[in-house]
């Protein structure tokens, strides 16, 4: 391919980014998005291979063989629910490749250049090498913590703040040593050292975020995978590669921020770690705990939803682990059909990825009008008659408002307390993802339907039948 048609194609390929970002913003737009993504990933391989690779075919369609046959036997296999740990593992891929890129950059290409030209380049491996190994570790122990091979309770090294500094005034200094050092041929010393340190902070950086801030954490390592395919772009002189890295990177920032904001977290306090730290009250994760609750059995969730005017659906992880999302919808237009107005309110962070409840409510073909996220909703509570919370814990943990020392403090819940009366629909007293106690459950005005999500929503179904 002539390089003109390569620059076209490396154009289409930017534009139809674009739209798939652009796309990806609305539920009723995402599945077009999905599609003017995939198109425009084809279209870059085609091109990039026609265009760039100019020998060891056969190394390159093994390459792809392999790696596109273990995506796609991954992708097929995950459960929707195990999603937030595959895109982690993906994300330390990425990271993995922008290192093993800039390590065969500086022992390849570096040394032909010289002056200032050899310095920026330098300087660009460097950044690649540090951005893609911080991003590689810190995506493993986020993986790990996701799938809950490792705890995921904040690990709080005494003076943490001042070992970050330390990383990164090393860093810094060993950058300055190794482009002075690559100008007179050498320079693999402070690369390695600095690729070490980046590792240790990786770890480090994931290991110290509390249980209910990982989505924060999962976004920004999209948002530095992103800048590590940017800086790798920037080392090969691939144009499209610093674009669509680029994107990446900005997009899974801001995404980082808006979650930030969500969750009432201030961002850099997230990267520096330690949130989901304080004492607070300890899950204690029992059904044998469950205290003086109100238990109700199905058939009274019917008549309650049949006496009431204005429903909230509250939907939460344990709805994604239940599958229970069409039973839902099923009682939804039960419901609508006899006047009664539905609405779901939708955490940002409820579920285990960003969008997951969204995801699963259109999949069940909930009609968008009636989903309204927290801050449109909240208000609205005072005014209902009943909220049924199914499988949601910390996103309607009153403690976030009412406790200053509860670990999940600050961060804005779904107030269905303030409603007339709350059913909590979950298979015993154990604690959500962040691991704090819930006293939503012994409120006066809560009653709890126990048992898996799907099992009593079908029984409430059978009821209002
Ligand atoms: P959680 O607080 O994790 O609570 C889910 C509840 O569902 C659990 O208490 C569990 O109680 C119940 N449950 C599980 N399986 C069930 C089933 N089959 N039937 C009925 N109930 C079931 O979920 P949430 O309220 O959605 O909050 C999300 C949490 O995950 C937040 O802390 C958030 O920060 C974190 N997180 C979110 C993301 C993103 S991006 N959304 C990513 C990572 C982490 P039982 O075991 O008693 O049934």
């Amino acid at each position: 391919m002539s390089e003109g048609m390569m620059s076209v194609a490396y154009i289409g390929a930017t534009i139809l980014f674009i739209l798939a970002l652009g796309g990806l913003s609305r539920q009723d737009t995402a599945i077009r998005g999905n599609y003017f993504g995939m198109t425009g990933m084809f279209l870059a391989l085609v091109a990039t291979i026609s265009g760039v690779v100019t020998a060891n075919y056969f190394i390159l369609i093994a390459g792809l063989g392999i790696g596109g046959g273990a995506g796609l036997v991954l992708a097929r296999r995950v459960e929707m629910t195990a999603m937030p740990e595959l895109i982690a593992i993906l994300h330390s891929l990425v990271g993995l490749a922008a290192v093993l890129v800039g390590f065969a950059n500086f022992l390849d290409h570096g040394n032909s250049l010289i002056g200032a030209e050899k310095s920026i380049h330098d300087v660009e491996t460097y950044l690649g090498i540090l951005i893609g190994a911080l991003t590689f570790s810190g995506s493993i122990v986020a993986y790990l913590k996701l799938s809950a091979k490792l705890s995921g309770k904040p690990l709080l090294l005494p003076g943490r703040h001042f070992f970050n500094l330390g990383l990164l005034l090393a860093s810094i200094g060993l950058c300055v040593l190794f482009v002075s050092q690559s100008a007179a041929g050498g320079g693999s010393l402070p690369l390695i050292l600095m690729t070490i340190i980046a590792l240790v902070f990786g770890v480090h950086m994931v290991m110290a975020i509390g249980g209910a801030d990982m989505p924060v954490v999962v976004s920004m390592l999209n948002s530095y995978s992103g800048w590590a395919a940017a800086a790798t772009g920037f080392m090969l002189n691939n144009d499209l590669l610093i674009v669509v890295g680029a994107l990446v990177g900005s997009s899974g920032a801001i995404l980082s921020f808006i979650m930030c904001r969500a969750m009432n977290r201030k961002f850099l306090a997230v990267i520096a770690g330690g949130f989901g730290t304080s004492s607070g009250t300890a899950g204690t994760g029992s059904v044998g705990d469950v205290g003086d609750v109100q238990a109700v059995q199905a058939n009274e969730v019917a008549e309650m939803l049949l006496g009431a005017k204005e429903v909230m659906i509250i939907p939460g992880y344990g709805m994604a682990v239940a599958q229970a999302q069409h039973t839902v919808y099923e009682i939804t237009r039960k419901l609508r059909d006899k006047n009664i107005n539905v609405r779901f309110g939708i955490h940002p962070v409820a579920g285990r990825m960003p969008g997951h409840m969204n995801v699963l409510l259109a999949e069940a073909k909930v009609p968008y009008d009636i989903v309204f996220e927290l801050d449109e909703i909240n208000g609205d509570f005072p005014n209902v008659d009943v909220s049924i919370v199914i499988g949601a814990n910390d996103i309607v943990n009153p403690a976030a408002e009412e406790e200053p020392d509860s670990p999940i403090a600050g961060m804005p819940v779904l107030q269905c307390w303030k409603g007339k009366t709350s059913v909590v629909l979950k298979r015993s007293m154990a604690t959500g993802y962040a691991g704090v106690d819930n006293p939503l459950f012994y409120k006066e005005n809560s009653r709890m339907l126990f048992g898996d999500a799907r099992d009593t929503l079908e029984e409430v179904l059978k009821n209002l039948n």
